[in-house]
């Protein structure tokens, strides 16, 4: 692992070296170490060396954020945005079109042509939501293909109102019934978009409790187009993310910050993750949101592609820590945490995002002397080799 120029509170390793036994890290040290603490662990010498030549490992990816399974194109919406068209998020309604209209096969095999497009450039962990079915099959036959290739699925039926239904308010009543109850067997979380033009706070608190009577844990899509409720909505429900976080209100910061501090409504170490997704803002012609305001109220804070065909088409998380390095205020060092334990954070999981002692053998080799290229040199594909579960994947 190569020299990093920047001091760094989050456990940078100088010359480095790895133990992986069982899928998980074993031993991890300074290579002067190695040869006593690698015995210790395991009590013999390992089976394998593997060097990596001076390159710099970080850990794999955790992308907290994804709509996946989706069909069809929309290079024609962005080519117009880009001409001076604004977003708006009624493009959700011709994915939905497409979607509906695609086979079980072709669904999944764009599913896994993107998730492996991913896992590529470095993400070794993913979310999926659905959002692109809106109705009960079509969000059913959504949730299921995400549960053939990740564990992190949401249900994200209440993502906008389809053309097809009556009154929001009707379209809420399928969503907390019969959609819920045919997708949560395959969901671990349920989300809504709470935003002008989607679901209100009402709604949206409708929908959220009840998949969380469900079982399902609850994350939302707030704050994206303007100020709203919806952060606020999330930190009261005690949701494990909020995602967007691009207008934000004072009180909507401190929230996010007291929600990490004993006696919050979720409890210490279960606060509600502020995941940012600046693939959004460099699509959309969008202002960015500021990190560095979160960070410094305290806030825990996350990176997520968001890929999606309307807003965010780029599943490249490298790309998402030079934006936020650029573009959020965020030191390189915070950055990349919050693309990997952040989005373990916004996961609600231990296991994945970090290196230490007993985590997921996960991980990313840059071709690159330092962890610090990824901000420094953007759009540059400096991912040698990814492992996952203590094998080379990628
Ligand atoms: O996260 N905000 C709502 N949903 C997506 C946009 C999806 C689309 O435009 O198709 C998002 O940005
Ligand atoms: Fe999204």
């Amino acid at each position: 692992m190569g020299a990093d120029p920047v001091d760094d509170p989050t456990g940078l390793v100088r010359d480095a070296a790895l133990l992986l036994d069982g899928g998980r890290v074993a031993w991890v040290g300074p290579e002067s170490a190695c040869a006593d603490g690698v015995e210790r662990a395991i009590g013999r010498a390992p089976d394998r060396v593997v060097g990596v030549a001076g390159r710099a490992v970080v850990p794999g990816f955790v992308d907290s954020h994804t709509h996946l399974v989706f069909a069809g194109d929309r290079s024609g919406e962005f080519e117009a945005r880009m001409a001076g068209r604004p977003y708006a998020a009624g493009g959700i309604r011709t994915t939905v079109a497409a979607t509906r209209a695609a086979s079980d096969d072709d669904l999944r095999a764009n599913l896994r042509r993107h998730v492996h497009e991913a896992l590529a450039q470095g993400t070794t962990t993913i979310e999926v939501k659905s959002g692109y079915g809106l109705s009960v099959a079509d969000e059913e036959r959504s949730v299921r293909l995400a549960a053939e290739v990740t564990d992190e699925v949401t249900f994200l039926g209440a993502h906008v109102v389809p053309a097809d239904s009556g009154s929001a308010d009707a379209y809420v009543d399928l969503v907390v019934g019969d959609m819920l109850a045919a997708c949560a067997p395959h969901a671990r979380w349920v989300d809504v978009f709470c935003e002008t033009g989607a679901f209100t706070a009402e709604q949206s608190r409708r929908v959220l409790e009840a998949g969380s009577r469900a079982g399902l844990g609850v994350r939302v899509h707030a704050n994206q187009l303007g100020p709203g409720e919806g952060v606020r909505l999330a930190v009261d429900l005690g949701a494990a993310a909020v995602d967007h976080c691009t207008f934000l209100s004072d009180d909507d910061v401190a929230a996010l910050a007291a929600s990490w501090t004993a006696g919050s409504g979720s409890g210490e170490g279960q606060g509600t993750v502020a995941t940012l997704l600046p693939g959004v803002e460099f699509s959309t012609r969008q202002p960015y949101p500021d990190a560095r305001r979160l960070l410094d109220a305290g806030a825990v804070v996350a990176l997520a592609s968001d890929c999606n065909p309307g807003s965010s088409y780029t599943s490249s998380m490298p790309l998402m820590v030079a934006l936020a390095v650029r573009e959020t205020g965020t030191t390189v060092a915070e950055a990349i945490w919050a693309a990997t334990a952040g989005g373990a954070r916004a996961l609600r999981r231990d296991d994945v995002g970090h290196l230490a002692l007993g985590a997921r053998a996960d991980l990313v080799v840059l071709d690159a002397p330092s962890r610090t290229h990824l901000a420094y040199r953007p759009g540059v594909p400096l991912v040698h080799q990814v492992w996952k579960d203590g094998r080379p994947v990628a």
